[in-house]
């Protein structure tokens, strides 16, 4: 049985949202677990209608055990309150790897492997189906990778896939943003603008 099977079976589905964050938690075989960084779930509201995913915790992310809580987190709470999202109410946000992949040559840490984020991914897909969200934002590539096994942010951003009822669209991850700061016409930063207010009309449309 391959890892993206392991939970495809109602019998070996976990029965809340608090039995995946429990096992995560607890995960002793996981291809980060003698990385020694800290697993590193979720934040927000588990009853919120919109679902962002990220790529792994970063080093702030590992001692505060909460995702997107440094600059990449701020800039993403920006861009969600710029369209009138609580980041904390009408959010939940995780990532697509549970642990930050530590660096290599004096790098606090590196990009998720193909098999790491394979082996996350039913996790994510679990987390994805308690949580039941009406929207679902994927930041960057390794999200998009997880959950849509598709990569080419920049061809993929902006545009919508309809799976099982939930709509999903793949969006500039924030630190992207932060390296490229500058707004002017066509810019990553008008370009998740322009997004992040369609994804505000849609989420009217499927909440109203
Ligand atoms: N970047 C991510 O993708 N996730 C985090 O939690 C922090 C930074």
């Amino acid at each position: 049985m391959s890892q993206f099977d392991l939970f495809s079976q109602p019998e070996n589905q976990f029965s809340s949202l608090d039995d995946v964050i429990n096992a995560l938690k607890h995960m002793k075989d996981d291809p980060l677990a003698d990385a020694g960084t800290n697993v590193v779930i979720s934040r927000g509201s588990p009853d919120a209608k919109l679902l962002i995913i990220g790529e792994a915790p970063g080093p702030e992310e590992n001692i505060k055990g909460k995702p997107f809580v440094g600059r990449a987190g701020q800039m993403l709470d920006k861009v969600l309150q710029a369209a009138n999202f609580d980041p904390e109410k009408d959010v939940y946000i995780t990532n697509s790897v549970f642990r930050m992949p530590p660096g290599e040559d004096g790098k606090a840490f590196r990009k998720p492997t193909n098999e790491e984020i394979e082996y996350y991914r039913p996790y994510v897909f679990e987390i994805i189906r308690l949580i039941d969200p009406r929207i679902i934002l994927l930041t960057g590539n390794v999200a998009s990778q997880s959950v849509l096994r598709k990569t080419g942010i920049t061809s993929l951003r902006g545009k919508w896939t309809e799976l099982d009822g939930r709509w999903i669209m793949p969006i500039f991850h924030p630190s992207y943003l932060l390296r490229n700061p500058v707004r002017s016409p066509g810019s990553p930063k008008a370009l998740m603008w322009e997004d992040i207010r369609e994804v505000r009309k849609k989420y009217d449309e499927l909440t109203k």
